[in-house]
């Protein structure tokens, strides 16, 4: 079986992000989805001053981990219309430690927020950088309007629809 990692850039305790990758990975059953939580990371900003053999641990095991997985669901909130500093410390990091460091595999890149433009600012900037970093953007999908849109931890049919095309999209790139 597949496996898929799946996380949200977001280290707010009670993340919308985070709370649509969960909602996404419950309504993956026919693979090995595992959510990992990293909104209690701690890791100290990037400096070139840290190269080469100053790697914070949760940086080195998330490298191990992104190694072991088929394919990820990544979603990031938005801030001030860009990736917020917590998200794009770690993905600076990455960027020093691990050439493509997701090896082209597949990923579902999601983005969530309380306002109409659902960090879609952000997730269009992602999507032109994450491939640098080996990502194969599979699949995107967007949802706005956090709190309208999933009520009562469930998104409306229409959104429920959308997120399912991208999921079967996503799905059909794993190798
Ligand atoms: C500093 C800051 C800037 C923000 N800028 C944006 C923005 O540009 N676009 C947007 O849609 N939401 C913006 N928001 C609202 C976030 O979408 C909202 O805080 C959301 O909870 C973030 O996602 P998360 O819950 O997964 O952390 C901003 C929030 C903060 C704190």
């Amino acid at each position: 079986m597949k496996k898929i990692l799946a996380f949200a850039g977001s280290n707010y305790s009670k993340s919308m992000n985070h709370q649509l990758v969960n909602y996404t990975a419950s309504l993956i059953d026919d693979l090995e989805v595992n959510v990992l939580d990293i909104r209690k990371w701690d890791i100290p900003i990037y400096s070139i001053d840290m190269d080469p053999d100053q790697t914070p641990d949760l940086i080195s095991k998330l490298i191990k981990q992104i190694g072991e997985y088929d394919g990820f669901i990544i979603s990031s909130p938005e801030h001030n219309g860009g990736t917020p500093a917590f998200f794009k410390n770690i993905l600076d990091w990455l960027s020093r430690r691990g050439k493509k460091v997701f090896a082209d595999k597949p990923v579902l890149l999601m983005s969530t927020s309380p306002g109409g433009g659902g960090g879609a600012t952000n997730r269009k900037f992602l999507e032109h950088t994450l491939p640098y970093q080996g990502a194969n953007i599979a699949a995107a999908y967007g949802l706005p309007s956090f709190p309208q849109n999933m009520q009562d931890g469930k998104l409306n049919d229409e959104q429920l629809k959308e997120l399912k095309a991208a999921i079967q999209q996503f799905t059909s790139a794993l190798k």
